[in-house]
Order: structure tokens, then C-alpha cells, then sequence
């Protein structure tokens, strides 16, 4: 495992990233940024060697000065930082691996180290990804984000759905910002394409009876695999965004764009505010009024899925005409 670490400050690659990307007239020369940063025009230099080497394609011209010419599609957390800028809680401090066992494993062990929440773990490749139910979860490496997001929410175990349903409407609203795609919402964290899933939500958490310990989301989003690189029995089911838009997206825009409207919609919840997010899920989730049966180990459920509750649990009218509480589960829509 090869971690690079950004905790609260800004460092200099982060600031020469920023410095470079705002440039006006094209550039920036080594003066102004060693001014701008406060260190020697040799120690500007040297982090721009270190940039390249990283796949920055970062020119240097008498007229111009330094000016970034071509972002590479790898994680660095500095250049993360320096895109996703002030984040109230997510995001203030992330981490990068190259390689891990599931991402989830490593904000677990954060956790119970103490870390503050908002600290996001990404991984270029997990051995070991793990979906919802038990199910693998393939991480191939630098094709998409997989990362998880620690939380502490003063909420009850059972409110913790909710944050699943914002990360669900976070992502939703990321992936048409940065592609203009729309998907579609199934309850209660998968995100599809043309009836295809492109992203998942694993939420697991830590809690005593009546209020969660920590929580951790961790987010797969398939980006750039042709859809051939999917292992045929998953291809049935699974695409890319890639496969859906015909060209690749730059992984660390849409990981900030996600980021960004996480730490919105987590404040909006902290603020008591979980309708609002609810209300904006409910428009983007084809699993309201449809016929579904849900699958919960052994039983079956079926019938219509008619909203969400205060909590973000799927209220489902069977066919004996209860009205069902449904908080986990695997759903299937009837045709
Ligand atoms: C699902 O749809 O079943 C949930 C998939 C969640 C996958 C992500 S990838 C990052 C994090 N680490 C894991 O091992 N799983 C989640």
C-alpha cells in the first residue's frame, strides 16, 4: 500500500494545482508562484518534476511560465483537495491508496482509532470490494472511484437509511453534472443506466441501541471500463459511464463533483433538513409505484412501493394491503 496523506492544511502541490488551473493568461510563472507560496523557486521546480512524474502534463515556457496542459486520470489526494476546495465536514480530509482490501476496511480501522468524520479513503484497486448482501464487488484498478466516507450523525440506527438515500441522490446529481446523464434511483442505493447499475452504496455502520457510533459509506462507480471489460455474467447487468456516454470522464472531477454534493446534502441532513433530500430522491427513483417484491434472506415481499418514510425507509402496500416498512433488502421490479 502506497498511501498519500492530505489532512486539514493545503499543501504545495495542492496550491500549485489550484495556482495552475486559475491562471488567467494561460500561465504561471516560478516567480509569482514562489511569491504565492512562500517557498524557493527550486522547491516550486522540484514539486513540478514530482507533478509529472505523477502524469501531470505540465509545460514550461520564458513567455508563459508553468501552465498545465493535460490532467492525467489517476487520484491524488492533494490535487482532490485543491479541486473539491473548503468542504464543511466530507472531504476535509483525504486519503489515497493504491491498493487495498476493501476501502470500507480502512475507514473502519480510522474509526475506531478515533479519526473526526469526513474523512474519505479512496483505493485505485480493491482485492477484496465487497456489495451489499455479501455480494464481490469488482474494483479493477483505475477504471473507477472507489472510496468510502466516514460519518458520526447524531442519528438513531434506524434513521440511518437517510444517509443512504442522500448519497443515492448526491451521486445521481454528480454523474448529470459531470455527463448529463440521467439515471435512475432503485431503493435503496443502486444507480442505474438504461436499466444497467453503474454505481453502488454499501452503508455500514457501528451503534449502540438508540444512536449510530459511525458510519461508513463507501461508493463504487464504475467510470471507465469498456463494457467488454466487464466479466460476461456481469455485463448482463452492469455498465460504465464510459459505455453510456462513449468517451472516458476524468475520475477526479467527478469524485470532487460527488464530494461536494455530499458534504451539501450531509450538512442538509445534520440540519435536520432530510426531507428536502427525500423529496428530490422521490423525483429520481423509479422504484415508487411499481410492483416489486423484495427479497429479505428467506421472505418475500411483494407489492406496490408507494414512498419513502421520515426516515428514508420504502413504504411497500403488499397484496394483502398492509402497508410494509422496508429498510434492507434486495428489491426486484415486476415487469
Ligand atoms: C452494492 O451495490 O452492493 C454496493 C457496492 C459498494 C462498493 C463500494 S467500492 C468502495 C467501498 N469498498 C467496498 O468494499 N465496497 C464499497
Amino acid at each position: 500500500m502506497f498511501p498519500s496523506f492530505k489532512f486539514f492544511q493545503v499543501t504545495t502541490d495542492a496550491q500549485i494545482l489550484s495556482a495552475l488551473r486559475s491562471a488567467e493568461n494561460g500561465g504561471v510563472s516560478g516567480a509569482d508562484l514562489s511569491e504565492r507560496l512562500g517557498i524557493s523557486r527550486a522547491a516550486i521546480w522540484a514539486r513540478i518534476e514530482e507533478l509529472r512524474k505523477l502524469g501531470y502534463d505540465i509545460e514550461a515556457s520564458p513567455h508563459l511560465g508553468y501552465r498545465l496542459v493535460n490532467d492525467p486520470d489517476v487520484l491524488h489526494a492533494d490535487d482532490l483537495v485543491a479541486r473539491l476546495g473548503k468542504a464543511k465536514v466530507i472531504g476535509r480530509d483525504i486519503r489515497v491508496f493504491q491498493e487495498t482490501t476493501s476501502t470500507n476496511d480502512v475507514v473502519e480501522k480510522l474509526a475506531r482509532d478515533g479519526v473526526k468524520e469526513g474523512v474519505v479513503v479512496f483505493a485505485e484497486s480493491q482485492s477484496k470490494g465487497r456489495g451489499r448482501l455479501g455480494r464481490k464487488w469488482i474494483s479493477t484498478a483505475g477504471k473507477g472511484l472507489w472510496f468510502s466516507v466516514l460519518l458520526r450523525p447524531d442519528l438513531r440506527p434506524q434513521e440511518a437509511t437517510q444517509l443512504t438515500v442522500v448519497a443515492a441522490t448526491a451521486l445521481w446529481r454528480a454523474i448529470h453534472a459531470e455527463t448529463g446523464l440521467s439515471a435512475e434511483v432503485k431503493w435503496p442505493n443502486d444507480i442505474l443506466l438504461g436499466g444497467k447499475k453503474v454505481a453502488g452504496i454499501l452503508t455500514e455502520m457501528s451503534a449502540e441501541l438508540d444512536r449510530v457510533k459511525h458510519l461508513i459509506l463507501g461508493i463504487g462507480v464504475d467510470v471507465n471500463q469498456a463494457a467488454s471489460e466487464f466479466p460476461p455474467d456481469v455485463r448482463k447487468l452492469a455498465t460504465s459511464l464510459r459505455a453510456e456516454l462513449g468517451k472516458p470522464v476524468l475520475r477526479a472531477e467527478l469524485a470532487t463533483a460527488i464530494l461536494r454534493e455530499l458534504d451539501r446534502d450531509y450538512a442538509r441532513v445534520c440540519g435536520g433538513h432530510f426531507s428536502d433530500v427525500a423529496d428530490e430522491w422521490e423525483e429520481r427513483c423509479t422504484t415508487i409505484g411499481q410492483q416489486v417484491t423484495i427479497s429479505i434472506g428467506e421472505r418475500r415481499i411483494r407489492g406496490r412501493a408507494e414512498s419513502l418514510d421520515d426516515d428514508g425507509a420504502l413504504l411497500v402496500r403488499t397484496e394483502h394491503g398492509h402497508l410494509e416498512r422496508i429498510i434492507g433488502g434486495d428489491v426486484t421490479l415486476e415487469k
